[in-house]
């Protein structure tokens, strides 16, 4: 049972926690989230006995820019913006966390730039300028007309008119965000000199943002159309995602990654592209891919197991799972799926993630079941949330700060806040679920502990015990030493889960529940109390 410290590999055997910075802690009281605050904060995710114990943080943008997608206008790759802190404090946060054994992970957004970055400024400034092709223009079809059908995500057409140089260049988020030409030698020699730049500083790995949207079929030819809410959705990305070029550029990534000991990337895929996802994880690709298909699923055992046995029967032998609840681009799950009961369900979610097989990434705030903020429309500043208001109402309501204590704005900011705290700081914050046993946080904390110190749950295999169950998801992780069984019960009724002979034949302690009221089975059977989430380990 005890962790085989040897063969513990920290981004295939660890857990890692998405720090969105800008609301993560504020050292200098503008309102805006920090390196030093994070710094400042880095007992709560390692390094001390109230630590949640994670092995890795993953950090949003945190380059220059000039905010237009709070950060992922990207205007200098090799830099840090003044407001997020200096270089020095990079390296001091490289420093605090390798002290404690806790990783680094950036975010790269290599499909587009700013269309504040100096590459970009000269490509627009003329058509015979150097770096025009370092962006991708196109002229007018006849008639005037925009070069194809393209849209962006963010909701207005791909193509925009430039009038300073008479051509359109193209761009898949905000028109301040123009795509890069992946195509261009030197376009791609730059982007992997950042990533070196990242790497000899100490990184450990990177998350790459939108990845299968940086080729685009060279002739731009028009997408054919599908049925869809938004527009985006509303074309196959036939010629804008996923085009062959994509893995030797991903081999070429990982050759450099390679080249570095013990390092990782995790890729985040865009759209829904025309190649499997899964094709773009293994051995001269990408560790990891996010799946984030539970973010599409009602609450019920069925639609997360079929999310997870999809999953596994698509990934090839040399792909590693990786799951995710939220992010800082969709709804938190809390607010999904908590209804009247948010605590119970977020153990219960909790209790899924870490015992999948496959990392689990932590989304800032979640190991305390911090729910989406209401917002007016007037408080809404993220662009695709103004573009669709009331429709979509964008990704502000996720995004807000981190709520540490009951002190003025949750112990975020001494000042206000760049997006309204919730309501409920007051009582629901990490210093006061540290006070509580039974908290959500300290389930998360007890959980990770588990997850590490279980070789079952770490690297077992998957299977699973329950298939159309209404109530219960029951799995089994395997290894020839050791078996855990998990037992979720996504219902507020109780319910049973029965055992087959093999199952029955072994002797099995109760790890960890949700419920103070568990134990260990008896007999065939396992009783569980409403949305109890139990993990039993085998005991030879
Ligand atoms: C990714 C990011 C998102 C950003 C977009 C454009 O989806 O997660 O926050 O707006 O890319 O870079």
């Amino acid at each position: 049972m005890d962790r085989n410290v040897e063969d513990y590999l920290w981004w295939r055997d660890g857990v890692i926690y998405h720090a969105y910075l800008r609301s993560f802690a504020d050292s200098n009281g503008d309102g805006l989230g920090d390196l030093p605050g994070l710094i400042a904060h880095l007992d709560h995710l390692k390094g001390s006995p109230d630590s949640l114990d994670v092995d890795a943080i993953w950090i949003s943008p945190f380059y220059p820019s000039p905010d237009k997608d709070f950060g992922y206008d990207v205007a200098n790759y090799c830099d840090i913006d003044p407001r997020y802190g200096s270089l020095a404090d990079f390296d001091r946060l490289i420093h605090e966390a390798h002290k404690r054994d806790l990783r680094v992970i950036l975010d790269l957004v290599f499909n587009h730039t700013s269309d504040q970055h100096p590459w970009f400024l000269q490509s627009r400034s003329s058509r015979d300028n150097p770096k025009r092709d370092w962006y991708i223009w196109r002229d007018p079809r006849p008639g005037n007309r925009p070069p194809n059908n393209w849209q962006s995500v963010f909701g207005v057409k791909a193509l925009e008119w430039d009038d300073q140089s008479q051509q359109y260049y193209l761009h898949h988020f905000l028109k301040v965000q123009p795509d890069l030409n992946w195509r261009n030698p030197e376009v791609r020699n730059a982007l992997m000199k950042a990533v070196r730049f990242w790497l000899d500083r100490g990184t450990d790995g990177f998350r790459l943002d939108v990845f299968n949207l940086w080729f685009k079929h060279p002739d731009l030819p028009d997408n054919p159309r599908c049925l869809g809410i938004r527009p985006f959705e509303r074309q196959r990305h036939i010629y804008d995602a996923d085009q062959p070029e994509m893995r030797p550029a991903l081999a070429e990534f990982r050759s450099i990654l390679d080249d570095y000991s013990e390092r990782t990337s995790v890729g985040e895929p865009a759209g829904r592209g025309h190649q499997p996802i899964s094709s773009y994880c293994g051995q001269d690709q990408l560790h990891m891919i996010f799946n984030f298909k539970f973010s599409f699923c009602h609450w019920s055992p069925t639609a997360f197991l079929n999310v997870v046995r999809r999953w596994e029967q698509s990934l090839s032998n040399n792909c590693w799972p990786c799951f995710v609840l939220s992010n800082h681009d969709l709804s938190r799950h809390v607010t999904r799926y908590g209804g009247r009961n948010p605590d119970a369900i977020a153990k219960v979610a909790a209790a899924l993630l870490l015992t999948l097989r496959g990392t689990p990434f932590l989304y800032y705030g979640e190991e305390i079941a911090m729910p989406n903020t209401r917002l007016r429309r007037n408080q809404i500043v993220d662009p695709p949330g103004i573009y669709y208001w009331p429709i979509y109402k964008g990704r502000d309501p996720a995004r807000g700060p981190m709520q540490w204590d009951a002190s003025i704005h949750a112990g975020f900011t001494t000042s206000t806040p760049w997006l309204p705290t919730h309501p409920d700081y007051r009582k629901q914050n990490v210093a006061a679920q540290l006070e509580d046993p039974y908290s959500v946080l300290n389930f998360y904390r007890s959980l990770i502990r588990l997850r590490r110190n279980s070789d079952a749950l770490r690297k077992g295999s998957f299977r699973t015990l329950t298939k159309t169950s209404r109530q219960i998801l029951s799995f089994i992780r395997e290894t020839p030493q050791q078996q855990a069984l998990v037992a979720l019960n996504f219902t507020g009724r109780p319910a049973h889960l029965q055992l087959d002979d093999m199952l029955h034949s072994l002797n099995w302690d109760l790890a960890l529940s949700s419920s103070p009221q568990a134990a260990a089975p008896r007999g065939r059977e396992i009783k569980l109390g409403p949305y109890e989430a139990s993990i039993f380990l085998s005991v030879n």
